[in-house]
């Protein structure tokens, strides 16, 4: 049994947080409510107490004489905060403890997870960026919101993420580092490949999963080096992030890390294909230089590549995005790309209508070299990274 606090901030969406108490306290953890006065104008203080079966304090002036403010933080082995609203980000990115909770989170040294709630005009201002990316840095798991309707008729990136997300995200938050002490290389993103300075053949890969999988596996003690190719994401606490532009950069990254590393995992979408010719000028319609068709050549295959030169030891890990068509399933080109890469496992995943490409859900299959395959049900990316790594390890202990 841990000790878990769950933070409630003042948002609508806390009457969900009753739910996320339900399930911790039916997992068997014992549950302290801390939620801000806010949070109480939305769901009292009764309800809490009843879920979690422990007293509910707001203020650092209740129970003074067990030194609550600094007690729950130090007692607790994981911390949820949600809804976690701009304000309470906020003052927790600038350090503040004007009340319990934040009083808790300065005192606490056991993981914190934010799930963030609020309207979208509120996410997307940069004082909240910047506070999210200050709470990244310093290790804290802020969530992705997802995206829908919102209180009133509005509707975008904002609402609190799925309750099971949140449940889920923060029990791999308290399970053991079952990483630590091994390395771990993940590419992410998608190449670019130059046409002229400002032109390039690229592919639609947000590198959300990549990013997923390099977070979990810090979390779970690996030590992570992230290739990333081309992204707009912060990088994941505790990550070594290397950018690189082309599949060539890509390729060289790859292989100089490889050879320190026990698993790799490609993620990153490569081009297949480079311009044979890139032009040093821009090139210009209605000019002699006008192009009618750009000729292409093949880029290497990083991952056969790596695959012809691993020890024995290394996991190499692979990745498909497969559409299905009347010829063959997704599982079957899957088998067949597995047999062609030679890797140890690939990640499949169906883009049958683009359904996958920076979104934050997925939906994957699991093929390994012994005839293993697993389907696993649409999930969230950070989901479904822990899901790949659990897979990895399974498959690496019975080796
Ligand atoms: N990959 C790679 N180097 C390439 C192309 C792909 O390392 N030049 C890796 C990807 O990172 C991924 C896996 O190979 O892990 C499968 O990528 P995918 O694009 O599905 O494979 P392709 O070989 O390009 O197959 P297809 O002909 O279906 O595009």
């Amino acid at each position: 049994m841990s000790s878990v606090v769950v933070g409630v901030g003042g948002g609508i969406a806390a009457y969900k947080v009753a739910s996320l108490v339900r399930l911790f306290t039916e997992a068997g953890h014992d549950v302290t409510v801390v939620p801000t006065r806010a949070a109480l104008q939305f769901v009292g203080e009764p309800t809490w107490a009843a879920l979690s079966g422990n007293p509910v304090s707001t203020e650092v002036w209740d129970r003074v004489h067990q030194v609550n403010h600094v007690a729950v933080g130090q007692r607790a082995d994981l911390i949820v905060v949600a809804p976690a609203t701009a304000d309470l980000m906020g003052r927790a990115a600038a350090g503040l403890a004007d009340d319990l909770l934040t009083a808790t989170l300065l005192t606490a040294t056991c993981p914190v997870v934010l799930a963030p709630a609020m309207h979208t005009e509120m996410w997307t201002h940069p004082a909240t960026a910047a506070n999210v990316d200050t709470l990244r840095q310093r290790g804290v798991t802020v969530l992705e919101p997802d995206s829908g309707r919102l209180t009133g008729a509005d509707s975008g990136p904002g609402r609190l993420p799925e309750v099971e997300v949140i449940f889920r995200q923060a029990l791999g938050l308290l399970t053991a580092p079952d990483l630590a002490g091994v390395s771990v290389l993940v590419t992410a993103g998608g190449t670019r490949e130059p046409i002229d300075p400002v032109r390039f053949l690229g592919n639609r890969s947000s590198g959300k999963q990549g990013y997923a999988l390099a977070a979990a596996a810090a979390r779970r003690g690996a030590a992570v080096t992230l290739i990333s190719a081309n992204t707009a994401l912060p990088a994941p606490a505790g990550v070594d992030v290397v950018p690189v532009e082309t599949a060539a950069q890509l390729a060289h990254e790859v292989h100089s890390h490889a050879t320190k590393t026990d698993i790799v995992a490609m993620a990153a979408a490569v081009a297949d294909f480079r311009p044979t010719d890139v032009s040093g000028v821009k090139l210009k319609k209605d000019s002699a230089a006008e192009p009618d068709s750009i000729s292409l050549i093949r880029n290497p295959d990083i991952l056969v590549d790596l695959v012809a030169r691993r020890r024995s030891d290394q996991t190499v890990v692979g990745f498909a995005a497969e559409t299905g068509d009347e010829a063959a399933e997704v599982v079957e080109y899957g088998r067949k790309k597995l047999a062609a890469k030679g890797c140890d496992l690939l990640v499949v995943n169906d883009v049958s209508g683009g359904e996958v490409f920076d979104r934050h859900e997925n939906q994957i299959i699991i093929l390994d070299r012994r005839g293993g395959e697993e389907h696993y049900a649409r999930s969230d990316k950070s989901v479904i990274a822990d899901q790949i790594w659990d897979a990895v390890l399974r498959y690496r202990s019975a080796d």
